[in-house]
């Protein structure tokens, strides 16, 4: 049995890939760590409450004490490292939240596992989730992202998150921790909170309320089912090398205005009877987000060449499950939408910028 420490475990990403690990595996036991954050949501793996290979820890990677004692009481064998600030727009408004948890925070938990380790890694590894948006903004013409792009971020915090990834790198090179980096595009799918494009587009319109659209909306992102994504760090925990990084993506090229079309044309033909048809209508176009990176573009070849990996999913079968999901979902929606903090955001965001 495995014992991986799993941080930021009850955000998005993570409780997609805690159920995917119980799923697909039974040789794991995880600790997650999650500080339940605005992001954080323990309602997401309330149904592993009994499970004797799930373990829930409430507390912030930042805390040396908590991190250190996880190590030293549970054994860790694996770190996969998700816990982090995540939202582009908080991160303008709050920026030094952003360096100290995904900067800071990254530390306190690479310098944990260099302690307990020592200097054995067999059997180790430290996993570190990272993004696209550490290499900045391409041209039209520009080639798509890959493993040797230099860095170039342009928001607090995709500069956060490129300075964990050199922190990260750094650790292999001087203390030969056995780390691994995956830099992945947009995720879409199941328990996202409504901040980001893909949910809030959703949210908003079962509501009849404005689809907020940042400028033209025509910014290209590269977008990946959550699933998908998952699979991929499944398949680099067991088989990736030591040292490397891995660019995981979805292969699509949409700009911001198509996926929300794409996702008002979904709710038409899933919704026949909602008094907000054709939802498009509701599409409102609003002041750019300072700084916004026009299009992302990211080359999938490594991961594929070699380790197999490529996404399920394509753009619409990954859209129209992630509508039914949230359709299927709306008491869950509903309890995040009521968060006093979450009304607040939207209003200084949206109306107040
Ligand atoms: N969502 C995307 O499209 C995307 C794309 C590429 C990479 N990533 C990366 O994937 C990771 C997960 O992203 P997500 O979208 O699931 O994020 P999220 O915002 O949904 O969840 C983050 C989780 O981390 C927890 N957390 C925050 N600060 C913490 C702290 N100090 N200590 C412990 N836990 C803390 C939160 O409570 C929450 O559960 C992040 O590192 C992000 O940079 C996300």
């Amino acid at each position: 049995m495995n014992t991986v420490l799993i941080t930021g475990g009850c955000g998005f990403i993570g409780s997609n890939f805690i159920n995917y690990l119980l799923k697909y595996h039974d040789d794991f036991r995880i600790i997650n760590l999650d500080a339940l954050t605005y992001a954080g949501n323990k309602n997401n793996l309330a149904h592993f409450e009994h499970e004797s290979r799930y373990h829930f820890i409430h507390g912030d990677i930042c805390d040396e004490q908590t991190v250190n004692s996880i190590f030293s009481t549970y054994n860790i064998d694996q770190v996969i490292h998700f816990a982090a600030e995540t939202h582009v727009d908080r991160s303008i408004m709050d920026p030094l939240q952003f360096l100290r948890t995904n900067v800071l925070g990254t530390g306190v938990l690479l310098e944990a596992a260099r302690r307990s380790w020592g200097n054995k890694f067999s059997g180790h590894r430290f996993h570190h989730i990272s993004t696209d948006e550490v290499f900045g903004s391409l041209s039209s013409k520009d080639p798509a992202f890959n493993e040797a792009t230099p860095y170039s971020p342009n928001s607090p915090y995709s500069a956060s998150k490129a300075a964990s990834d050199h922190l990260v790198r750094a650790y292999f090179t001087t203390y030969g921790l056995p780390v691994t980096i995956s830099n992945c595009s947009n995720n879409y799918g199941p328990f996202q909170f409504p901040e980001k494009l893909i949910p809030l587009m959703i949210s908003n319109a079962i509501q009849g309320k404005p689809l907020p659209i940042y400028g033209d909306g025509k910014q290209i992102r590269d977008w990946l089912y959550v699933e998908d994504h998952c699979s991929a760090i499944d398949l680099i925990l067991q088989y990736g090398k030591n040292g490397e990084t891995y660019c995981i993506g979805g292969n699509n090229q949409p700009t911001n205005i198509e996926i929300v079309t794409q996702i008002t044309s979904i709710l038409d033909e899933l919704l026949p009877k909602s008094p907000y048809r054709p939802h498009a209508q509701l599409i409102q176009h609003v002041t750019d987000r300072p700084g916004h990176d026009r299009r992302y573009d990211i080359n999938i070849s490594k991961i594929h060449n070699e380790l197999g990996w490529s996404p399920h999913e394509n753009l619409y079968s990954g859209l129209k499950k992630t509508v039914i999901w949230y359709l299927e979902h709306l008491t869950w929606m509903n309890e995040v939408n009521q968060n006093q903090g979450f009304s607040e955001f939207l209003k200084a965001n949206y109306t107040s910028r």
